[in-house]
């Protein structure tokens, strides 16, 4: 018998919260975004913790919002990704440390050198999210007037994923062979060339970068519309998802991880991460009243333009106390508007209402005392809705505090958490396998 399986816990770190009320919350860190120091502070608190993974999502643009509602928003702008995690990497050892970058947006080339040079940096701590960047606002800042289709978006994210990795093989692992005596620094027969042709790209490699210390970085996805389930199931290794329910966690687990076999891969090559925001109290309606008071912050022009992103389409002249109207599809984020007409439909919310919780945070939440949020999480954890989660914090510190001291410890002592590292790199301690090099195939 194999011993109990454990959740893998990320966190979601936007240094405020998510939340758009959170940084007016007392006690919380407005200035969270630029300061290293409370940066520092938080990701040693989940390195103490055991956290998996401190995950930076990344956005081309200051999000598509309306002034009224972006002045009331701490998530406006936060740092580099790669240049944060590159100083994290330098004030922890075990925690992984995964940012996202844009197949879109970017270059691959770019991508495997950022990536490579992270994961050296890091000592094998290195993962990058896909995506395919959903934020029209993004192509405007790229010399675009338009954004690309959402097909095409993901046919050069297909070709991309294939030309990173196959950069990041462009050295054997011994190939650096520095032989003093003989003047050799490296084996010319241990390297390889891509010359990558194909339909969205050209790259010509080598990279100029020993292959990173866990071969590749963790390839996380992000997306959940059909393409972006089947980038998943060929070629993540971790999935964030957002899902709004256990039955619905249920159906995308057997769903992403049933498409696997045909492309050759083993499910536990692949650990699903829904994002969960935990909001903890001593009893479920403390909690529940803390959520309400965090959301009695969020104010109302926020919650109209959270609603239109959510659609993928302007809500303002919508009934605020009607029920959600019928809305065309959307180019941007098609998984984003479904799930959000879904919750209007299955919850029977008004405008006002939707637009409210949208903008505190409209996805899936556990909130409530220590035992019940424990109990939801071995739940899905058991029910197969889960490998674990990448949590969402209410507001920072505080959040983050009572999750690390009164959460972990009940996950522990029921044994679906970690007590310890099992390894340095991420690789390891997310139980996936280090690729062999394609090109070199004893490595
Ligand atoms: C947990 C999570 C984190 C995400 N992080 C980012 C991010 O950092 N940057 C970004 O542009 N999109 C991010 N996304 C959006 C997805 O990459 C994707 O664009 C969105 O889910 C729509 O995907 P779809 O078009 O395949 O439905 C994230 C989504 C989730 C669920």
């Amino acid at each position: 018998m194999g011993s109990i399986r454990q959740l893998k816990l990320g966190a979601f770190m936007r240094p405020v919260s998510i939340h758009t009320g959170a940084w007016r919350y007392p006690g919380a860190w407005p200035d969270a975004n630029f300061n290293l120091t409370r940066l520092k502070y938080l990701v040693q608190r989940l390195e103490e913790a055991r956290f998996d993974a401190f995950f930076m999502a990344d956005h081309l643009a200051v999000l598509n919002m309306p002034m009224a509602a972006l002045r009331r928003s701490h998530t406006v702008t936060s740092f580099e990704p790669f240049t944060l995690l590159s100083a994290l990497s330098q004030c922890t050892s075990r925690i992984g440390l995964v940012a996202t970058a844009s197949t879109t947006f970017d270059e691959p080339y770019h991508i495997a050198r950022r990536f490579a040079s992270l994961d050296h940096l890091s000592e094998g701590r290195a993962g990058w999210n896909i995506v395919t960047t959903s934020n029209p606002d993004a192509a405007r800042n790229f010399g675009r007037d338009s954004h690309v289709p959402h097909d095409q978006r993901y046919t050069r994210a297909r070709e991309f994923y294939d030309v990173v990795t196959g950069l990041w093989d462009s050295w054997a692992d011994d190939a650096f062979v520095r032989d003093v005596a003989g003047g050799d620094f490296f084996d010319p027969e241990r390297l390889h060339v891509l010359a990558h042709r194909g339909p969205s790209l050209s790259v010509q490699g080598p990279l100029n970068i020993a292959r990173p210390v866990q071969g590749w970085p963790v390839i996380v996805q992000a997306g959940a519309s059909e393409p972006g389930r089947q980038l998943a199931a060929e070629t993540a290794e971790v999935v964030f998802t957002s899902v709004p329910s256990l039955a619905e966690g249920q159906r995308f687990y057997a769903d992403v991880k049933g498409r696997m076999a045909a492309a050759g891969r083993h499910p536990d090559h692949l650990k699903i991460l829904p994002g969960a925001f935990v909001v903890l109290g001593q009893t479920d309606e403390e909690a529940r009243a803390t959520r309400s008071r965090l959301d009695s912050l969020v104010h109302m022009d926020s919650g109209m333009a959270a609603l239109s992103i959510a659609l993928g389409h302007d809500a303002s002249g919508f009934d605020l106390d009607g029920p959600l109207p019928e809305v065309p599809p959307s180019n941007e984020s098609k998984s984003g508007q479904e799930r959000v007409i879904a919750l209007a439909r299955r919850e029977n919310l008004t405008v006002r209402q939707l637009a409210q919780r949208l903008a505190g945070y409209g996805g899936l939440a556990f909130v409530g005392s220590v035992r019940t949020v424990a109990d939801e999480m071995e739940r899905w954890l058991k029910e197969e809705g889960a490998d674990g989660f990448n949590i969402m914090f209410p507001w920072l510190p505080g959040g983050l505090d009572v999750f690390v001291e009164q959460l972990v410890p009940e996950l522990q002592r029921r044994g679906i958490f970690r007590t310890e590292y099992e390894g340095t790199t991420l690789r390891e301690n997310l139980g996936l396998p280090r690729p062999g090099n394609r090109f070199f195939p004893a490595d």
